[in-house]
């Protein structure tokens, strides 16, 4: 019954409505835009769309910061909008998720505006506070280098509150039941309005009790399976989708033991690690890292990604390791953030064809879901003079015309990238559906073939030792098929011998080139591989 739940192979596409498509030509991308590209997505092949917050927000960050979770900000369109893009989305058979924010609001959300006007108001409890100055208010903070303090003092009271993230963003007080309440009303909402599920914002921040003066405190796990509950009696098929980037030993906690915590999680653990193995060709620490996250609920699932909307983290790498990714994807100080990241795209990082493919081609056969980020499939790049994570933020390169044809806009509310190898001028939609060696096409092409092979999100998988020095051969099994993927980290090109032992099969049947190896009489099957080189095999006998 496992291939009954749907987001065991769904194809996820994120994508922020603000740098999507203006469809109102006011400069600022919104449902109208989206809605017209609809069409695009699904021949693109995705089946499911991610959308960033799109609430009410002062839009201090990317929309991070909610002023009213029950609406629509009037910048991307009306609740009409809204509900127009979910009728045509489903019926191009299209998912939509989205995000759910609350671990804080922004400080313009009424409930913090009344919070803060007086120690006995109502709404004081829904947030975090403290009547001293925290020996800690400088501890913990996510975004080192521009946040200066967690715990902040608000002038009409003399308290301080807390916040993990910037000082506009006010943390909510999670263990009050009023909180709760109101959380799994907004969950009520969305799913009342057609959603399938939600990418849950900084889960280990949800499930914390901050306390003044205190350093570490417990987090409350059992929160996560009150919300899945929750969740599951007003919509069976909803999911969770978290963004938590732990360790492998804590996953379980989030999962739960039985299957019964959030059902998906952004695997950042290997996401790191297949940094490291594409910057130095030494593939170990990702073969290690999938095995550490191996063990989950058969149906629990890990989403795979490769770029986000935010910096890549390599914070889970050894300096040694952290260094050498800095050191092929981001030399320059000014592409480095947060002491532990880099604020760039996939194709200016990689910046040759294939090892984008490579890439690619990786996460598609990675065991799990695949989480595509837009524009990613034509190889955006990014623009470094923007400040923090907007770098990767910059709008949709529909055509070669004004504003990419991201808007007809005089106005310019979002820079498009218009200098050099990654301008709109050179990297559009427009000019790669009508070449068929595009990125685009090609990627169209592995999203049909990804969905063609069910077993990746169904199946149990093994890491096939080989002698030469960075190759991964992953072997699928489900129901009696068997898939057998093999890539080529290197830069030579590679001569690789499977043995039918290893393989379990006699045939291995390509499904990216016509050609077909029959095993040798010694049972040697001989796979040629590029530099960089990837092949699909389908066994048979
Ligand atoms: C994680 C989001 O991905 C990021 O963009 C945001 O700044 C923080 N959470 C705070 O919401």
């Amino acid at each position: 019954m496992l291939e009954h739940l749907w987001y065991k192979n769904a194809v996820i596409y994120s994508l922020d409505l603000e740098s999507f498509k203006d469809g109102n030509n006011d400069g600022v991308g919104d449902f109208e835009g989206l809605i017209e590209r609809l069409d695009y997505l699904h021949a693109l092949g995705v089946d499911t769309i991610w959308l960033a917050p799109f609430q009410p927000t002062p839009n201090k960050d990317n929309g991070y910061d909610i002023s009213d979770y029950y609406g629509v900000d009037p910048r991307h369109g009306s609740s009409g909008d809204f509900v127009n893009f979910m009728h045509k989305a489903r019926g191009l058979g299209i998912r939509v998720i989205i995000d759910l924010v609350v671990n804080h609001t922004s400080d313009q959300h009424l409930w913090f505006k009344e919070a803060r006007a007086s120690k006995d108001n109502p709404k004081r409890n829904w947030y975090v506070w403290s009547d001293h100055k925290p020996s800690n208010w400088n501890k913990g903070m996510v975004f080192p280098g521009v946040q200066k303090a967690t715990w902040t003092k608000d002038p009409k009271t003399g308290s301080y509150y807390f916040h993990r993230f910037y000082d506009h963003m006010p943390d909510l007080n999670t263990d009050n039941p009023e909180v709760r309440d109101e959380i799994l009303k907004i969950i009520g909402f969305w799913l009342q309005l057609g959603v399938s599920g939600f990418r849950m914002d900084a889960v280990p921040f949800v499930l914390e009790s901050p306390k003044p003066d205190v350093d570490s405190t417990t987090l409350h796990y059992g929160y996560l399976k009150e919300l899945r509950r929750f969740l599951q009696w007003r919509k069976g098929d909803a999911i969770l989708l978290g963004e938590a980037n732990v360790l492998p030993e804590e996953t379980v906690n989030y999962f739960g033991e039985a299957g019964d915590g959030i059902h998906l999680m952004f695997n950042f653990f290997v996401n790191q690690h297949l940094f490291y193995a594409l910057a130095s060709t030494e593939i170990e620490p990702l073969q290690k890292a999938l095995e550490a996250t191996r063990e989950i609920n058969p149906t629990s699932q890990w989403a795979h990604f490769l770029r986000n909307h935010d910096e890549l983290d390599l914070g889970r790498l050894t300096e040694e390791q952290r260094q050498r990714v800095f050191q092929e994807f981001g030399p320059e100080k000014n592409m480095q953030i947060y002491d532990r990241g880099i604020r760039r795209r996939l194709a200016s990082m990689l910046g040759n064809r294939q090892q984008i493919e490579l890439a690619y081609s990786l996460m598609f056969t990675l065991p799990g879901t695949p989480v595509i980020r837009y524009g990613d499939e034509i190889g955006m790049g990014d623009d470094l003079s923007l400040k923090e994570r907007e770098a990767v933020r910059t709008p949709m390169q529909w055509s070669s015309e004004g504003q990419a044809g991201f808007s007809d806009s005089d106005k310019e509310v979002k820079p498009v990238i218009s200098e050099g190898i990654y301008s709109y001028k050179q990297v559009n939609v427009k000019d790669q559906k009508r070449d068929p060696n595009s990125l685009f096409n090609w990627m169209a092409f592995m999203i049909r073939l990804r969905k063609e092979c069910p077993e990746i999100g169904f199946g149990s998988w093994e890491i096939i030792p080989v002698k030469p020095k960075g190759i991964l051969v992953m072997r699928y099994e489900f129901k009696e098929e068997i898939l057998v993927f093999v890539h080529n980290f290197t830069a030579k090109g590679e001569e690789l011998v499977l043995t039918t032992r290893q393989a379990k099969t006699q045939r291995l049947i390509d499904l990216i080139n016509k050609v077909e190896s029959i095993a040798d009489e010694d049972g040697r099957h001989t796979i040629i591989l590029n530099a960089y080189g990837y092949r699909w095999f389908r066994g048979g006998e």
